[in-house]
């Protein structure tokens, strides 16, 4: 096993940028870097190479660092097919089922529509790491601004249907602001959290545990997501939608 690991980039309010950092060759990958100053003062810092940029979907939160980062650490950049006119900079485009080998980093492509339609993730089966954009969140799911109710609802099933222990490195830290909406759910006879406060607040004290000492809420634990995230335990996509539109209007 190499020696690796991944470091979280706070930027803005709540976004963040992963780098996945291999220790033996002393090189990176860079995930979705909405701005460039984090992520070089990072490598630099840690006089580390780059060695590929990833990018989940065209907004600008998501890409909005690249041409800068590119610029000071050239490197091939991958983004989705889907998305190829709103990411016209790349250097590869991918679709389902692509591998993206960044040594000693392997990714599949996952397309997973919804939040846009171009949206794709990065799967590591070596670690089982997601790199998810924002297809998923603690507690929550993505706003749908491109993809359909069917799309987003397929999408969140093909993530629980990832082995449980798999760790999801989504992009925004909004656990917090999700778990008041999912409070709320709890005494809803319709949602899927209707009789599981006590689940919920398992998730709570274990969120209060980390968000008290300033460490974040990502990476989800995929096994523990799926017993409290009500947009993963909606039963079909009419319930899905049902969430989806309460969460709009909270
Ligand atoms: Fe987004």
């Amino acid at each position: 096993m190499h020696n690796t690991r991944v470091e979280l980039l706070p930027i803005f309010d709540d976004n963040y940028i992963f780098v996945l950092i291999n220790e033996d060759l002393q090189s990176a990958v860079v995930v979705d870097p909405g701005e460039s100053a984090a992520a070089e003062d990072f490598l630099l810092k840690h006089d580390l190479t780059l060695a590929g940029i990833l990018l989940t979907h065209h907004h600008t939160d998501h890409i909005g660092g690249v041409h800068a980062l590119k610029t000071r650490f050239p490197c091939p950049v991958y983004a989705p097919v889907k998305n190829k006119t709103q990411i016209p900079f790349a250097d590869h485009y991918l679709r389902e089922g692509d591998i993206v080998t960044l040594p000693p980093f392997s990714f599949q492509v996952l397309e997973l529509p919804g939040h846009t339609l171009g949206h794709i993730a990065y799967w590591n089966s070596e670690h089982k790491w997601l790199f998810s954009g924002d297809v998923i969140f603690g507690l929550g799911c993505g706003r749908l601004f491109e993809g359909s109710y069917e799309e987003a609802y397929h999408s969140l099933q093909r993530i629980k249907a990832l082995p449980p222990e798999s760790l999801i490195y989504c992009s925004h830290e909004y656990t917090q602001s999700n778990l008041q909406f999912c409070r709320s759910l709890s005494a809803d006879n319709n949602s899927p959290l209707s009789g599981k406060a006590m689940t919920l607040e398992a998730y709570a004290t274990e969120l209060h545990n980390k968000r008290s000492h300033q460490l974040p809420s990502v990476p989800l634990k995929l096994g523990i997501e799926v017993t409290a995230n009500p947009f993963l335990l909606a039963r079909d996509v009419a319930q899905f939608r049902y969430l989806r539109e309460l969460r709009n209007r909270y």
